[in-house]
């Protein structure tokens, strides 16, 4: 199982083992870590589980599609060019070892 550790807008360290095709959203709900909000339970339709994304899996998780990116431009906290919605990461066996960080306003 891949590995996905949530950074805490406080600095705490949380790595959890993630079932592959479950999104970096779902693991941490379903595990209880704070800060990500997830109103929309993951329809890209909220922006409330903003993360930035380690610069060294950025090319691995991604880009954000449309959607997501129009989203994102509405997000509580800073857009940066590591800005992605968890709800739209799904784990992968090549993640193993993702690190995000929670951005610290979600609504
Ligand atoms: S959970 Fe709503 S956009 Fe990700």
């Amino acid at each position: 199982m891949p590995s996905v550790t949530y950074i805490s807008p406080d600095g705490t360290e949380t790595t959890l083992e993630a079932r592959v095709g479950d999104s970096v959203m779902d693991t941490a709900v379903k595990n209880g870590v704070k800060g990500i909000v997830a109103e929309c339970g993951g329809a890209c339709a909220c922006a409330t589980c903003h993360v930035y994304v380690d610069e060294a899996f950025l090319a691995e998780a991604g880009e954000a599609g449309p959607l997501e990116d129009d989203m994102l431009d509405g997000a509580a906290s800073e857009r940066t060019n590591c800005s992605r919605l968890s709800c739209q990461i799904k784990m992968s066996d090549a993640l193993d070892g993702l690190k995000v960080t929670i951005a610290p306003e979600q609504v």
